[in-house]
């Protein structure tokens, strides 16, 4: 891959009449030379992003048997490696235990100022990384990823960083501390619920940021039993939990400067006699009652749990959480975009901005007062699942009772959709795409 480059790669690009898009590869064979093939991919306004395309095209267009010289044009903005080592990084993954294997390929940068990069490489490094991280625990059948494997996972993944303490409450301390909805939801399966808690506390920090991630292992709907075709992927349901998770273990990795606390809720929303009815009345941690008449609304539920003790408890200066909540949130927004929550508005740019530059996209939507009657219940305090109103945004204004008075310094992300890709595209792989960790870990680091 050449940008710059010799004549012969000058000529070819010249004939080619290419316009350079961002991602478009030009492959010039060149049968008994060295090298065999040269490769002119578009790299597109030539910033981050147009890089980040540009190593994801390049990764693609290589067979697994043959290495990759990559000559830097001299001078090169280091945002532009940090772009193309991360598309590399990130459209190189493969699911660890699919049929098809891991896949690497041999990749050389070539550059007189390999220093003046280290950090761009270190730092796309540590995001692929915790992005790879929250593919496989996402992309793991749900018959692996029970709750107690998926907080294994995370003991383990902390064990190997200094400086992060995990915490994990079984059912018996869920029971004694009032997790009522965490323990409704996972009371219908085989395997219970926990609460996984990650805190990394670097000295002299002066912020708290805590992160809360919907970690559903696999949702059946539970006795209001999803479609067959509604529950085949609905093992990505923990897609939140992941995000926060790897983001907090990549942003322990850059040794970020902020306290941190994650917060996964983990249960399995299946259908069995112990599982929560609809019509039931939960009693949140809070205190709080909600009734309940569609137990397929469960993500809600062990959110308000750990929304309302995340604010009694840690304290938090920031309070995200990043949820795969609604179906909605597609039809809102498609299959590549969250929706954003939030009524602080340097929050919400502080993330979209993060997003941006992450390469994830999210669109900001509103919590309007006329949906919140919707909520109304006759028999408890709240209504989880109201049949009016916008789907995904009812949802969040149900989060929004939880948080007290740090609505001015919460934000909530739907990314139902985003977190799954039915297509290698980019630097997405078919499946689980890891949404969330790209923007958590740039938001935490800026
Ligand atoms: N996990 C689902 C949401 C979901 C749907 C995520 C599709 C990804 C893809 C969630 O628990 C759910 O079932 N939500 C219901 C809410 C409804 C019952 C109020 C939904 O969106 O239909
Ligand atoms: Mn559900
Ligand atoms: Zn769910």
């Amino acid at each position: 891959m050449l940008a710059g480059g010799d004549d012969e790669t000058a000529e070819l690009h010249r004939g080619s009449g290419d316009p350079g898009r961002a991602g478009a590869v030009l492959v010039l064979q060149r049968p008994l030379r060295t090298p065999a093939k040269i490769l002119i991919v578009g790299i597109g306004a030539g910033d981050e992003a147009g890089w980040r395309a540009a190593g994801a095209a390049a990764v693609r267009a290589v067979p697994a048997d043959e290495a990759l010289h990559v000559v830097l044009p001299a001078g090169v903005d280091p945002a532009a490696v940090r772009g193309l080592a991360e598309g590399m990084w990130l459209a190189a993954y493969r699911f660890r235990d699919a049929v098809v294997g891991p896949r690497s390929v041999e990749v050389t940068l070539r550059t007189s100022d390999l220093d003046g990069y280290a950090q761009s490489l270190e730092t796309a490094r540590v995001t692929a990384t915790a992005t790879w991280l929250a593919r496989d625990l996402t992309n793991m059948p749900a018959s692996v990823k029970n709750p107690a494997w998926f907080a294994g996972q995370v003991v383990d993944e902390a064990a190997a960083r200094p400086g992060l303490t995990v915490t994990v409450r079984d059912t018996d301390r869920l029971r004694a501390e009032g997790f009522g909805g965490l323990l409704a939801v996972g009371g219908g399966s085989a395997t219970p619920p926990c609460l996984v808690e990650v805190a990394w506390r670097p000295e002299g920090a002066t912020r708290h940021v805590v992160l809360v991630g919907k970690g559903v292992t696999f949702d059946t709907g539970g006795i209001s039993i999803k479609t067959r075709d509604g529950m085949k992927l609905m093992k990505k349901d923990m897609g939140g939990a992941a995000a926060i998770i790897a983001a907090t273990l990549g942003a322990a990795d850059l040794g970020v400067p902020v306290r941190i606390t994650a917060l996964a809720p983990l249960a399995e929303n299946a259908v069995s006699g112990s599982a929560f009815r609809p019509g039931d009345v939960i009693t949140q941690w809070d205190g709080t009652t909600t009734e309940t008449t569609n137990s397929d609304a469960e993500g809600r539920l062990l959110l308000a749990d750990v929304l309302a003790y995340a604010v009694a408890e840690l304290d938090p200066d920031v309070l995200i959480d990043v949820a795969t909540l609604t179906g909605a949130n597609s039809v809102a927004l498609g299959g590549r975009t969250a929706a954003l929550y939030s009524h602080d508005d340097e929050l919400a740019a502080a993330l979209e901005t993060a997003g941006r530059a992450a390469g994830e996209q999210m669109w900001r939507l509103p919590l309007p007062d006329d949906y919140v009657d919707y909520l109304h219940s006759d028999i408890a305090d709240r209504h989880s699942s109201p049949v009016r109103g916008a789907g995904s945004v009812v949802a969040a204004l149900f989060l929004r009772e939880f948080i007290g008075d740090r609505t001015d310094r919460w934000a909530h992300l739907d990314m139902s959709a985003p977190a799954w890709s039915e297509e290698h595209d980019g630097d997405l792989t078919k499946g689980a795409t890891g949404w969330g960790v790209r923007t958590l870990l740039r938001y935490l680091n800026t």
